[in-house]
């Protein structure tokens, strides 16, 4: 979609690689402004031709002092004033501009980091709406301490350690919070926000998903023009399932989808899938059985990453041959190609340094199955690269996709390929990790807690162990559990199951699954883990 046509005024974010700076922005769309968030050393070309009405730079965990520190450009303050822009620091960013106006930042005289009580001063800036005096809780997490406030800034508010924790100079409209006032642990945190945005800001709101999906509806007809044919991989998840969902609102039947079973579905998967497809969403979908194909070019294949270039590459033949087919069928070659990117791809932040990083393109292009062939020349049409994974859901909603959908588990593109250990095609390692995990997370949804884990699944192992069934001497499988929690797969904890929900799990899977008698539970958070086991 088009951001400049969005009806809000834009809150631009500067990321200086805040493990929070996604979190500001998901913070300002939940109040229906939108915000976008770039790298903070973005050239002020760049900055500038996003005119926003606000911009945020973000905390970091970096030092003003150190070498290389992050920074805005040159000739940012100026624009600034001249634009009638308003400028908020948050943490590293209340320090660089600290710094960078004339005052003076110390290293590691004061530390705060976790909860703190701070203490309005004056009822000046983001703090216009309190009374001096009074306190609130926040979260703090810097080393470094502003000790000289540039030339007519004022404090407004300070820590119980006396440390400098608010700033601001209203004549220059730049505005600084030490603290971060978008995590939960600053109970206040979202009340400044609003009050700073729409009250000291005047910022007008108009980010909503009714707005967007007009505007999606708008943009994909302009690009795609009333004769063209589009085409679109479904994977059964969430972000391909509404991207389809909303292109197809937008041209109907000149929406032509496919379904690939690789054979490394979960159980059931592909009857369900194209089920829902059919009958709650009337998706012209071509589902293509091509387990054969995925499963005799993985046999004997044990290693995790070329699992994932050989299902990769298979996907891409299959793709192909069905642009091909339906080149000869219309008489002419579809031409653009629908993707369900999310916003978090293609963001550019500014990484911590050490995390080896560069920007989050790079984290996850290991995660895209496959890619593109090279001669298919199709132009990208990609609705949903804008948003979040809660505002694709929310979009889901208005476009009637049933909540069977919008609220399943993330399921990675290789499938249960990366779930069996080892060769996938060695016994029957795929059948009982099917009925393996189907039992699991059919327990976890009666148990009412599949809303409240972000990601559960069953894992073969290819190891035996002896068992005692029927008191019979057994040699048999064993099968890990894994559920964790997560806000996006970038770190996860390990999800605490009652003691009975395990054992009755553990049991159900041993009686009926015939091949397995040992049940274990992953309990590694990530890092050091990672979600998957390959
Ligand atoms: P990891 O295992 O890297 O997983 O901690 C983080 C999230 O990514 C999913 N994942 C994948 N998704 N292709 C995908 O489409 C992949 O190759 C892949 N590997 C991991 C994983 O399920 C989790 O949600």
């Amino acid at each position: 979609m088009d951001p400049k046509a969005v009806k809000s005024d834009l809150v631009l974010i500067l990321d200086y690689g805040s493990q929070y700076t996604h979190l500001i922005t998901r913070r300002i769309r939940s109040l229906n402004i939108f915000s976008l968030c770039i790298s903070g050393t973005s050239s002020l070309e760049t900055i500038t031709s996003h005119n926003p009405k606000v911009v945020i730079l973000s905390g970091g965990p970096h030092s003003v002092h150190s070498a290389n520190s992050p920074t805005f450009p040159s000739g940012f303050v100026e624009w600034a004033q001249k634009g009638g822009i308003f400028v908020l620091g948050v943490c590293y960013g209340l320090q660089l501009i600290v710094q960078r106006l004339g005052g003076q930042v110390d290293v590691g005289q004061r530390q705060e980091y976790g909860r703190m009580e701070i203490e309005v001063e004056k009822n000046l800036g983001v703090f216009g709406n309190k009374k001096v005096g009074d306190k609130q809780v926040v979260w703090m997490s810097h080393g470094d301490e502003t000790v000289k406030l540039p030339y007519g800034f004022e404090v407004v508010a300070r820590s119980q350690q006396g440390a400098v924790a608010a700033v601001e100079n209203r004549e220059m409209r730049f505005f600084g919070l030490q603290y971060h006032p978008e995590v939960t642990h600053s109970p206040e945190g979202m009340d400044t926000l609003r009050y700073f945005l729409f009250d000291v800001c005047g910022v007008s709101p108009g980010w909503n998903m009714e707005n967007v999906l007009d505007e999606e509806i708008r943009v994909i007809n302009d690009a795609v023009g009333p004769e063209e044919h589009v085409i679109c991989a479904l994977s059964g998840g969430v972000d391909s399932t509404v991207a389809a969902t909303l292109v197809h609102k937008a041209i109907g039947d000149r929406l032509h989808c496919i379904f690939v079973d690789n054979g490394l579905l979960r159980y059931k998967e592909r009857e369900r899938v194209a089920e829902t497809f059919e009958s709650d969403l009337h998706l012209p979908v071509t589902c293509v059985d091509a387990s054969n194909e995925f499963l005799s070019k993985l046999k004997g294949v044990v290693d995790p990453e070329m699992k994932r270039k050989i299902i990769g590459k298979e996907f891409i033949s299959i793709f192909d041959a069905f642009a091909h087919e339906l080149e000869q069928k219309l008489g002419k070659k579809p031409a653009y190609l629908v993707q369900g990117t999310l916003y978090p791809d293609v963001i550019e932040s500014c990484p911590p340094p050490g995390s080896g990083r560069t920007h989050s393109h790079t984290i996850k292009s290991h995660h895209n199955v496959g890619g593109l062939p090279k001669d298919m020349k199709l132009k990208l049409i990609e609705p949903l690269k804008l948003l979040f994974k809660d505002e694709v859901r929310q979009l889901g909603r208005i476009l009637n996709v049933p909540d069977a959908f919008l609220k399943r588990h993330p399921f990675p593109g290789p499938g249960l390929a990366v779930r069996v250990l080892g060769d996938v095609t060695e016994g029957n390692a795929l059948d009982i990790l099917r009925q393996v995990d189907e039992i699991f997370i059919q327990s976890i949804k009666d148990a009412g807690l599949y809303d409240s884990i972000w990601q559960a699944f069953a894992v073969f192992l290819p190891v035996r162990s002896v068992g005692v069934q029927g008191d019979q001497r057994t040699h048999s499988h064993v099968v890990a559990l894994r559920a964790v929690t997560s806000q996006d797969g970038m770190t996860a904890d390990w999800y605490y199951f009652e003691h009975k929900f395990l054992d009755d799990v553990a049991r159900k899977i041993c009686n009926s699954v015939r091949g397995v008698n040992r049940v274990v539970q992953d309990i590694t958070s990530k890092p050091p883990s990672t979600i998957e086991w390959e």
